[in-house]
């Protein structure tokens, strides 16, 4: 006879005492990882039957280690199911309810972070068009932090062996490319502009993912970069203050990122170190590769020179200008890893999508950066295009 199991009748459930909350986000494939799709967490935690799509079994006699019970001893057995389960629900819903909130603070952290460095490193661009220093300024600061903060027991120092480092060597270079790359883009054109360009990495990831890794992907993605790349191609050629430098600057970023986030998940396979060290362990090893490249391309003559030009422009105050951008650009990325650790890598696109929302609107607003209609609705449908590619990719 085939019947329909809901778990919740008349049936126990084996389970064991010492259950640990299995971190699900670590098991399984991306595509069941995003925020929204925990509708009943309840019953991911603790069932080994799902509520959500009731199995069709022969017989329950012959099913798994459920046993038939006498009814009566059922009811008593099913109370103390219901009760005892009840208890661990309420747990899972407060373990999940802050791990929701703390999620929640990680973003908002990292978006207004953002935000500030943009606004603080577009400042400095205008003022001293030296991205070649102010990336490797950003990358010191960052790893002046993280030295002080192991050295002083602040933070714990990451337990690292060569081969750490050796896989590392890629990702640094991918990350020290697409962090020149941009902030050289924002020296020439508009944050906004920036960050219209960059919205358009999904693009770049499934090309990349096809053409150079062979990886197939649902044609729901492939059309969800149309808008992507047509959206951002209406906002470039509509753009009042296109650069090409600027354009490809940011372009190569998106690039350079993709490539950065395959080694990255390549090279951490196994690995244990945090999300906050790992990217500090990355700042340290970019920092090294950029500082060479900083002084052929600019150089301390050129810097001088620039720097007194704005300290008389500005005053005393640009140094702060410089600082903030630096510390700025050190803790957004860090949070930002540090959300990594605890969400999916589709999550945290879409978080990174969001962010370029904020930074888009609120460089406009404090820029006063002229935007055409057309020019925004250029944006709009490349931002559209990367919600439905990660609704897609789902
Ligand atoms: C950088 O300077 O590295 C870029 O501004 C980073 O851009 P993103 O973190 O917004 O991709």
């Amino acid at each position: 006879m085939i019947f329909s199991l809901n778990q919740s009748s008349n049936v126990t459930i084996p389970r064991c005492n010492n259950y640990k909350l299995i971190d699900h986000r670590r098991n399984f494939p991306a595509k069941f990882l995003v925020l929204p799709p925990l509708k009943n967490p309840k019953f991911n935690k603790f069932s080994i039957v799902s509520r959500a799509k009731p199995l069709n079994v022969s017989s329950i006699q012959t099913f798994g280690s459920f046993q038939r019970l006498p009814t009566k001893e059922l009811c008593v057995v099913s109370k103390a199911y219901e009760a005892d389960r009840s208890e661990g629900e309420s747990v899972v819903e407060k373990v999940e309810a802050a791990r929701r909130v703390k999620i929640g603070v990680y973003f908002a952290t990292w978006w207004s972070l953002n935000v500030i460095f943009n606004i603080y490193n577009k400042k400095v661009l205008n003022a001293f068009p030296y991205p070649w220093l102010t990336s490797t300024l950003s990358l010191a600061a960052g790893s002046a932090i993280m030295l002080i903060s192991w050295a002083t027991k602040v933070a714990e120092a990451p337990n690292t062996d060569l081969d750490f480092w050796k896989s590392l060597f890629p990702v640094a270079l991918a990350h020290t490319i697409g962090h020149v790359a941009a902030t050289v883009s924002m020296s020439k054109v508009a944050v906004s502009f920036t960050h219209i360009i960059k919205s358009g990495e999904p693009a770049f990831s499934v090309l990349v993912s096809r053409f150079v890794l062979g990886e197939t992907f649902p044609i729901s993605v492939y059309l969800s970069l149309l808008p992507i790349i047509g959206g951002c191609g209406l906002a470039a050629l509509t753009e009042l203050n296109f650069n090409m430098t600027g354009f490809m600057g940011a372009m190569i970023s998106n690039l350079a990122f993709v490539f950065r986030n395959i080694f990255s998940k390549r090279g951490m396979k196994g690995k244990s170190v945090s999300g906050m060290n790992y990217y500090a362990c990355l700042s340290l090893l970019s920092l090294l590769i950029l500082t060479p490249f900083a002084i052929a391309v600019e150089g301390p003559k050129m810097w001088a020179a620039g720097w007194q030009n704005a300290v008389s422009e500005i005053g005393p105050n640009f140094v702060w200008w410089v600082a903030a951008q630096s510390v700025f650009y050190h803790l957004y990325n860090q949070v930002s890893y540090m959300s990594l650790d605890e969400i999916s890598p589709l999550t945290f696109s879409i978080g990174n999508t969001m962010k370029r929302i904020s930074v888009i609107v609120s460089s406009i607003i404090i820029f006063h950066t002229p935007v055409q209609p057309i020019n925004a609705l250029g944006a709009a449908i490349a931002i559209l295009g990367t919600f439905l590619y990660s609704q897609a990719k789902q």
